[in-house]
């Protein structure tokens, strides 16, 4: 019940997302192959679902790995402290490496993350993110594929969370500023 009423608005609508992801899956079976198969390295929790879609949509052979990264704790902003909390079962040296991730908001954990990972010797490594909102960076990490660049708001749903709730939204949406408020 009332999910959806603290949402102000529905910035990307279920449609317009899968349609994106649609793309990006044509572009990343086009930058692969199968005799170089991708890893997708999923950032969790806010990739889960971005992850699910994404790799429905493609035909080039892939496996599937995951990681966990916790940088914002239960506020609405990066506190810039960034720890892995669940690493990868693979051994990734000489792999095609793809990060998957919902959103880069500061570039702080994708930083961590591309530098950890480099340090394991993958054959390459290229990142994918759904979201991207440009005004909030502090690191500039270069990423390979963007779904939707958005303004700097306080979004949810389709995996993205506030305090764990809201990602099972299945569109983006501007959380109501009065529930982060309280
Ligand atoms: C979010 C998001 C990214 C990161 C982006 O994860 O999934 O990993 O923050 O922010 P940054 O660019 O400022 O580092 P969060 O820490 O909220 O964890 P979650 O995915 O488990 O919700």
């Amino acid at each position: 019940m009332g999910l959806r009423e603290d949402v102000a608005q529905v910035l990307i609508p279920a449609d317009k997302l899968q349609a994106r992801i649609a793309e990006l899956g044509r572009e990343i079976n086009d930058a692969y192959s199968d005799n170089a198969p991708p890893l997708l390295v999923c950032v969790l929790k806010g990739a889960f679902m971005f992850l699910a879609d994404l790799t429905r949509r493609l035909d080039v052979r892939h496996e599937v790995d995951f990681m966990e990264i916790s940088s914002y704790g239960a506020g609405t902003t990066s506190s810039g402290v960034v720890r892995i909390l669940l690493d990868l079962e693979q051994n990734i040296e000489g792999r095609h490496v793809l990060i998957v991730e919902d959103i880069i908001d500061s570039g702080r954990t994708l930083e961590y993350i591309t530098r950890n990972l480099r340090t394991r010797n993958p054959a390459s490594l290229r990142v994918c993110t759904l979201l991207s909102k440009p005004a909030r960076r502090q690191i500039d990490v270069p990423v390979d594929w963007v779904g939707l660049e958005i303004p700097d708001e306080f979004v949810v749903g389709y995996g993205l969370d506030y305090a764990e709730e809201y990602r099972n939204l299945p569109f983006i949406g501007v959380l109501k500023e009065e529930v982060y408020r309280e």
